[in-house]
């Protein structure tokens, strides 16, 4: 009796086994290889080590150093086989004028791979890293027990001698095994105060193993804020995720906790003088907020991490990229369509999304020259209506931040479009009520403003220093002023 139900019940196994791996094989986010139980230090650091039990993920791992090829994606241009990292301020001509007065308006460039995180932040222009210490949050896999050291002092010590605290031999190690996995289970898991706070912050307790899919990604894929003191140096880093939930983090949510205290407000913009807060790259939220796919219970890993055969066995990609870089294998696990449909999909999305970013960033650069053009006529005595000119910063301010977020956002919309069209038909909106304000307050002052407002690009982009002129073979940028060329996306100018 006792066999024949032993019997029934491999039999039942083996039934089951067969059809998960018929009808879920490669689909479903089912659990990859585990070689060997591991034995890996608490405190290991070292990627080989970690290496030494997992060869595979290793070498995968270490495969974030290559070079992406050159011409598979439309706008992610990267790092690519020719060498070269493509400048964001060269390719959108209004980010040089809006950020102008800090870092990002000196050098701004495109994401490359993982392996480059901590040599790229230390090559950068020193601009960029002025914050100090608090830059190695979300880069070195050291900052958790470096602030356990040294205390809040870290967050505002100059970034060298901060980087100096780390020791030699991983100086330039980003991303590492041990931020993302438990050294004794292998699950994925998060160490870092801000994501913890964040998590806290949109009441989510237990994440299941598919959220922590996505989830180790929140840990540097989300946007911050770096508050300041009276003397503007960095006492801390958040998520300005407070008042927001789980699948909705949205970007009215955001603003508001950036508006809430001056001491969110981070840098000073030449052109308008005015001290503003920032936004960087909210891959979380923005695709966590109802996108099509975030509906379905996909997981960034899903797509960035796909899993594949290496001999016999099945590991999850950890040469993390742009799965158009990758022959879009990852969407094959899941749609059947062919790939040239895929990316005829992916290439409307991305054209849709990057025309609109490009006439909001334009609106909103337009009006950053006009209150150029109002604070020069106040200097010089000329009395503009105060209520209009409040109304007309405010409005500016909605669409600044909404143009920031999703050109500082990594999938040119892919990640969820409807939210990307919603918040900048939003920005193009605000971006022209904030012009009628203060157009109309200007010409109650009796100043007549051209039709036109010359941009003076040239100037913002030229002349940022040697360094940056290693990024692009031909930087030198020809203003196209006059001509209605720059309110297309570069793909519909051939370029
Ligand atoms: C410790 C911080 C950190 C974590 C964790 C992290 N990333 Fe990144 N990621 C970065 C940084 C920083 C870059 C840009 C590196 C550079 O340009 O030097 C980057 C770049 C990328 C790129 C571009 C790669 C390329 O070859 O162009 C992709 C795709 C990516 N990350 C996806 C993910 C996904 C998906 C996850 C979660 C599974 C993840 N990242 C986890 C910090 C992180
Ligand atoms: C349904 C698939 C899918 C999911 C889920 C997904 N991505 Fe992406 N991701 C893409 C595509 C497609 C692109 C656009 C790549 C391109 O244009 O080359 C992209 C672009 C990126 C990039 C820029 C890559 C580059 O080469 O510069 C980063 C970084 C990134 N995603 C991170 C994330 C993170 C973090 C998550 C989860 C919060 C996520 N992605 C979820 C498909 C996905
Ligand atoms: C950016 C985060 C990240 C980093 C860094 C990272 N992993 Fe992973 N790893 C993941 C995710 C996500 C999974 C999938 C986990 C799951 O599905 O439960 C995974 C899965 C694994 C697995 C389970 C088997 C498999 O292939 O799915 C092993 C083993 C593993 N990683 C080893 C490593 C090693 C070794 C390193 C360092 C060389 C490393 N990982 C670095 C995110 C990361
Ligand atoms: C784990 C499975 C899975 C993966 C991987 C995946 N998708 Fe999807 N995708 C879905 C599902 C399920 C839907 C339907 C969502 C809905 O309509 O509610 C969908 C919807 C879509 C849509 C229509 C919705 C929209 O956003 O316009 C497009 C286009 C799409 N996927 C493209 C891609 C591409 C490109 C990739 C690879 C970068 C990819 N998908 C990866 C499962 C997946």
């Amino acid at each position: 009796m006792k066999n024949k139900l032993l019997i029934y019940a491999l039999a039942v196994t083996a039934v089951c086994l067969f059809s998960f791996f018929v009808f879920f094989d490669g689909c479903a986010p089912n659990k990859g290889e585990v070689f060997k139980t591991a034995q890996i230090g608490d405190s290991e650091f070292e990627p080989a080590k970690w290496g030494e039990v997992f060869p595979l993920q290793y070498e995968s791992w270490l495969k974030t150093k290559e070079p992406r090829p050159k011409d598979k994606s439309f706008y992610k241009r990267g790092w690519d086989t020719d060498k070269i990292v493509w400048d964001k301020l060269s390719e959108y001509p209004f980010m040089a004028l809006l950020f102008n007065g800090w870092g990002f308006g000196i050098e701004y460039n495109e994401p490359r791979g993982h392996y480059y995180m901590m040599i790229d932040q230390r090559e950068i222009d020193q601009s960029r890293t002025k914050a100090g210490g608090v830059c190695l949050t979300c880069k070195s896999p050291y900052i958790g027990k470096m602030v356990r050291e040294y205390g809040r002092d870290l967050f505002k010590m100059p970034y060298a001698d901060a980087v100096n605290k780390i020791p030699a031999e991983h100086r330039d190690l980003g991303a590492a095994c041990i931020d993302c996995h438990d050294n004794k289970s292998m699950d994925p898991r998060v160490t870092r105060w801000t994501i913890n706070e964040g998590l806290k912050a949109i009441k989510k307790e237990k994440p299941t193993r598919q959220e922590m899919r996505s989830i180790v990604c929140a840990q540097c894929h989300v946007t911050y804020c770096i508050p300041k003191d009276e003397k503007m140096q960095s006492t801390g880093v958040f998520f300005p995720w407070q008042g927001s939930s789980w699948g909705n983090i949205s970007i009215e949510n955001i603003i508001k906790v950036l508006l809430s205290s001056p001491s969110h407000r981070e840098w000073k913009q030449t052109v308008t003088g005015f001290k503003l807060a920032y936004i960087r790259h909210p891959e979380f939220e923005f695709y966590t907020n109802q996108s099509p796919h975030f509906k379905a219970g996909i997981s960034c890993a899903d797509c960035h991490m796909p899993y594949k055969r290496v001999g016999s066995f099945k590991i999850s990609d950890h040469n993390l990229m742009s799965p158009l870089k990758d022959e879009l294998r990852a969407c094959a696990n899941c749609h059947p369509q062919s790939t040239e449909r895929l990316l005829s999909r992916v290439k409307t999305i991305q054209d849709r999304t990057m025309s609109l970013l490009i006439r909001s960033g334009y609106a909103s650069a337009t009006v950053a020259k006009l209150f150029e053009l109002t604070h020069a006529e106040q200097a010089k005595g000329r009395q503009i209506n105060g209520a209009l000119y409040e109304k007309a910063k405010s409005f500016y301010e909605e669409a600044l931040y909404r143009v920031i977020f999703i050109g500082a956002e990594n999938s040119i919309g892919f990640h969820n479009p409807d939210e990307a069209g919603r918040i900048l038909g939003d920005a193009v909106a605000y971006a022209s009520k904030s012009e009628a304000f203060l157009r109309q307050a200007l010409s109650q002052a009796g100043v007549q403003v051209p039709e036109s407002i010359n941009l003076e690009l040239s100037r913002y982009l030229n002349g940022r220093g040697a360094h940056k002129l290693n990024f692009r073979p031909s930087q030198e940028f020809k203003d196209p002023y006059g001509t209605q060329d720059r309110l297309l996306p570069r793909s519909a100018r051939g370029i």
